[in-house]
């Protein structure tokens, strides 16, 4: 409870509170009676929901909970989830709508219907088949955000096939320890990228992932590797192997008979960082995953396909792109923006540009996008024409009150209802939020248990706070898009999530009901940080810096950080014996940094790496990583009775002078 304690100190009572305005209730797809309907009868609730997906056998048993946790829903329903994102529009004569607006970043746009995603997902799903992959076959995808990302998940939901996308970001280590964990048997990739004005070579990593670790061995499931061209560099060939993603897809057939799937047949695995150091699989269901996707988009973000242009900003390489880019809102027959690019390439005002030039009525984005926007200035979106914003979502983190109203004010013009919408991989979809038009919203809260959800918050002993109170974020109910298991082991789904407290599904969020009951989320009470709304662990760092020579132990916290949410610090001890140390701290953290970025990735390269002597440490051994995050925020020091030498975190202090390294 350490995080949740200093959490609550900080968090000042929040008065100001903003009821809906009546000229967007009047119009709005979510109302009151959802609320009724399903506290009445939760399961009622979500029968009707599944049954606006479209099934090919439609289902009669709702939930089977014999197996708890392994919930069943919909069972004896099948489906194909790409018919439900594509065939269905062009079925009921939507086929002219637009499905994307891609806008890439040196500027390449494209314009696709849902009739030209029909088409390429029929010849991607006949190239697929060409190759082998069908029903049940893991498929990595490792892609930049480009059109082919979209389609080559939806081929594989329409072979049967289970996706596992690997986010662009991550080190081929990352990616091959991924595809070896669900045995891919293709690996879906591009030849590189655009970032910020140059290109990215993606191609290599997939190569290095192959071409394996000496003591590892290669990735042995995959046979071949298809590659989509979009920057046209060179890229080197393994023949028999690697295929173009052109020669493969291009010259198939545009029908292809969906392969129909029972509704618990796994639709997807998404990789999520475990608080034991390896990412876990998880994954889930094809019939509640889209259920769940589907009817939370709908009441969310109060969606009015037939109007609206809905800009979600996360990548597809995570759960927000999967459930709200490509399912939730695809179902939904949305109009979409998808960029490429990020917020300051070519300059500061590139996404208000992408929102007057496409007139877009609903972003979704996450709080660091929002306070980097703080940071960089109002005068940059008072540039544009920012009027056709009718929603803004927040996702990824707690959304700061200032950040919050800085939204509110500044882009959404005082007039735009804010979701701030909790959830995790392991939800599918959106668990808390306010519905807009129906619920008024606080500066910072998430509000309220979404409609047929379950949550309390509850204490040590799991039992459920009064209002006014902190403690433990917990799922009391089943719901349909629930993660159906860590793929290949149960047991770790179970103690991962179901052993804190009885019967009660664990989220490993602190969260506080305020005097009203509405809830506050408050970070993480585990050792899993939040660095830009992108999940890590300490542990897995620690992993990656005690693997190379010079270090001999290595404690890793999330410290607070302005932008960011949390910033990786990491102390450092190194090996006396060690050869080669250079004597500057800064040049030990810049090679230790750049060990991390190769082995996971970018995304996990500590903010600052501190050359340390000793870590506090209990008489159990345990690190006490409280403490190294009051050094890391420049706090005093806590309580230190409990350390095994309690003159450590002097030291620790003392010697940071001279070895501190950001
Ligand atoms: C955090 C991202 C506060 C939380 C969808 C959760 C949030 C973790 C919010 C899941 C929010 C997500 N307010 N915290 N609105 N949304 N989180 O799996 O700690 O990448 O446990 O899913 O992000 O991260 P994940």
């Amino acid at each position: 409870m350490d995080n949740v304690a200093h959490t609550l100190e900080n968090l000042h009572t929040e008065t100001r509170s903003f009821r809906p305005l009546a000229s967007f209730a009047a119009h709005a797809n979510a109302t009151a009676y959802e609320y009724k309907k399903a506290g009445v009868d939760r399961l009622e609730y979500w029968r009707e929901a599944a049954q606006r997906l479209a099934w090919k056998t439609p289902f009669t048993e709702i939930l089977d909970w014999s197996d708890a946790p392994v919930a069943r829903w919909f069972h004896d329903g099948t489906l194909n989830a790409c018919d439900n994102a594509v065939d269905r529009h062009i079925r009921e004569g939507r086929g002219d709508r637009v499905a994307f607006h891609f806008v890439g970043e040196p500027g390449d746009t494209q314009t696709l219907t849902y009739a030209d995603i029909h088409e390429r997902v029929q010849k991607a799903a006949n190239g697929l088949a060409s190759l082998g992959v069908g029903k049940g076959d893991r498929v990595a995808i490792y892609l930049p955000q480009i059109p082919e990302a979209v389609v080559a998940m939806l081929a594989c939901a329409r072979v049967g096939a289970i996706h596992s996308v690997v986010f662009g970001g991550f080190s081929a280590d990352s990616l091959r320890q991924r595809i070896d964990d669900a045995e891919a048997k293709l690996v879906i990739t591009a030849d590189g990228g655009n970032r910020r004005g140059s290109h990215l070579a993606l191609k290599p990593l997939v190569d290095d992932a192959l071409a394996g670790h000496p003591e590892q061995g290669p990735a042995a499931s995959v046979e071949h590797v298809l590659v989509v061209r979009r920057t046209g560099q060179d890229t080197a060939w393994t023949e028999g192997r690697d295929l173009w993603w052109h020669d493969v897809v291009d010259p198939q057939p545009a029908e292809h008979e969906p392969v129909w799937v029972e509704a618990e047949h796994p639709l997807f695995i998404l990789y999520t960082s475990g608080t034991t150091g390896t990412p876990k699989g998880l994954w889930h269901s094809t019939g509640g995953y889209l259920t769940g996707a589907a009817q939370s988009h709908r009441l969310v973000f109060d969606l009015k396909p037939e109007t609206d242009v809905y800009w979600c900003t996360a990548d597809v390489g995570w759960i927000t792109g999967h459930s709200y880019i490509v399912y939730g809102p695809m179902i939904n027959g949305a109009t979409q923006v998808l960029y490429e690019g990020t917020p300051n390439t070519p300059h500061e005002g590139r996404w208000w540009e992408i929102v007057e030039e496409y007139k877009v009525t609903i972003l979704y984005t996450a709080p660091t996008a929002i306070r980097t926007f703080m940071k960089w200035g109002k005068a940059i979106p008072q540039q544009y024409d920012l009027s056709s914003l009718r929603l803004l979502g927040s996702v990824g983190e707690p959304i700061n009150p200032e950040a919050w109203m800085w939204y509110r004010r500044v882009i959404g013009g005082d007039r735009c209802p804010i979701v701030d919408t909790w959830w995790q991989t392991e939800t599918g979809s959106i668990m808390i939020s306010p519905l807009p038009g129906v619920t008024a919203t606080k500066p910072g809260s998430a509000m309220t248990p979404m409609p047929g959800v379950s949550i309390d918050v509850v204490d040590d002993a799991g039992r459920p706070v009064a209002n006014g109170e902190g403690g433990y974020l917990v799922i009391t109910e089943p719901w349909p898009s629930m993660l159906r298991g860590i793929w290949g082991n149960r047991h770790r789904y179970v103690s991962t999530y179901w052993n804190h407290f009885d019967g009660l599904y664990f989220a490993g969020d602190g969260a506080k009901k305020d005097v009203d009951g509405d809830l506050w989320l408050l970070g993480r009470v585990d050792d899993v940080m939040n660095v830009s709304g992108h999940r890590l662990t300490t542990t897995e760092i620690e992993h990656s810096l005690v693997s190379h020579p010079w270090v001999a132990e290595a404690a890793v916290v999330g410290a607070s950080d302005e932008v960011t949410g949390q910033a990786v610090v990491a102390f450092v001890i190194v090996r006396s014996d060690a050869h080669g140390v250079p004597s500057e701290g800064s040049e030990v953290a810049a090679a230790l940094r750049e060990h991390v970025r190769r082995q996971i990735g970018a995304l996990a390269k500590p903010r600052t790496i501190l050359v340390v002597s000793e870590v506090p440490k209990t008489r159990s051994g345990k690190i006490m990583r409280r403490l190294l995050r009051d050094v890391a925020e420049n706090r005093a020091t806590g309580d230190v009775t409990t350390l095994a030498d309690p003159t450590v975190m002097d030291a620790i202090r003392g010697g940071l002078e001279a070895g501190r390294a950001d």
